[in-house]
């Protein structure tokens, strides 16, 4: 009764920020998000008889708030397949957690693929979508593969992700720049319960359909320049959100402001280069294939980058056979 599964991060251009129900983390929108080749988490998980508890090691370490939320998920798993045997779970990502590069995303896509497989549930990549958004919102879109939509359901039922495009699609690139591998001091969890604090988010919502709708079709015709200014665009109007909350969510350090500026001023110059950021102060770069070179070039001077990941789109969360125990 074991499995491992290998999941992608994602990166949203349209950000999920609010949920319209708290337990069964149901968004108040829909969101487009692109899988992420160059940063995933691998899990290993094993249903024994002879496990007297859950033992969870992530990142060859026994992170207690994290556990929690794993168990809690195992219990989902569990119910579904009516079975009560104790688990063991090993986890590795190959990038910092908790920096902004949605580390649960891909860590709750691959416990959901890995756990509900070692149980010998053979889910549909829908219903995998539905458990992984559970865990971690963000996770239902490391599911399926490629370019994603998160549909703006209003039951758990209808809540869940679908592929647009295959990776393939368009020869976009996310290049991740690492300006610190500080952890965030309020996760994504807790910073969404202010979404309601700030004055902003009804305005937010009210033109968000509209802002969706525009994204996918530009998406659609493949229009970088204008995609990319929605995407930079889109971020800030998050960040706003986040620093008008009460109490504010500051999650750029003068790291990541650098980035930006600079990203801006590439861009006046000769590079079509647009930013976008989460929970944290690391910072995606959205560019299409041909402007990576050229932009890695300029990044390498910068003293404030301490690593940077290229990232093409990629497939969803799949089994591999190599388990980490
Ligand atoms: O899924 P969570 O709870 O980690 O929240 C993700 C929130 C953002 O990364 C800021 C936006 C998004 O859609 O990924």
């Amino acid at each position: 009764m074991k499995a491992t599964a290998q999941a992608p991060a994602n990166i949203a251009f349209i950000k999920y920020w609010g949920k319209k129900n708290e337990v069964l983390r149901l968004p108040e929108n829909g969101s487009l998000s692109m899988n992420l080749s160059g940063l995933w988490t691998e899990t290993t998980v094993e249903f024994l008889p002879k496990y007297k508890k859950d033992k969870v090691v992530i990142n060859g370490e026994k992170e207690v708030g994290e556990e929690i939320r794993v168990i809690k998920h195992l219990d989902r798993v569990r119910a579904l397949a009516k079975l009560n045997f104790k688990a063991k779970v090993v986890s590795q990502n190959n990038f910092p957690a908790g920096t902004g590069l949605s580390s649960s995303a891909s860590g709750f896509a691959a416990l959901t693929l890995a756990a509900s497989t070692a149980v010998g549930l053979h889910l549909s990549e829908k219903a995998l979508s539905i458990l992984a958004r559970q865990g971690s919102g963000s996770a239902c879109r490391s599911v399926p593969d490629g370019f994603v939509e998160w549909l703006n359901g209003d039951t758990s039922e209808t809540s869940y992700a679908v592929s647009l495009y295959p990776p393939n699609y368009w020869r976009l690139a996310d290049v991740v720049v690492i300006v610190s591998e500080e952890k965030k001091t309020v996760s994504s969890t807790a910073g969404q319960k202010l979404v309601g604090t700030s004055p902003f988010f009804p305005s937010r919502l009210s033109r968000i359909k509209a802002k969706l709708k525009l994204a996918k079709k530009l998406l659609a015709e493949k229009n970088f320049p204008v995609f990319g200014e929605l995407c930079e665009a889109e971020a800030l109007e998050l960040h706003a959100v986040m620093f008008t909350s009460q109490p504010a969510l500051i999650y750029w350090t003068p790291g990541t402001l650098k980035i930006m500026k600079l990203t801006q001023k590439w861009r006046e110059l000769d590079l079509s280069v647009y930013f976008t950021i989460n929970t944290g102060q690391d910072i995606h770069l959205i560019c299409e294939r041909k402007t990576v070179k050229p932009l890695i070039n300029r990044l390498k001077k910068i003293s404030e980058v301490k690593k940077i990941v290229v990232n093409q789109p990629a497939k969803g969360a799949r089994l591999i056979g190599k388990h980490l125990f």
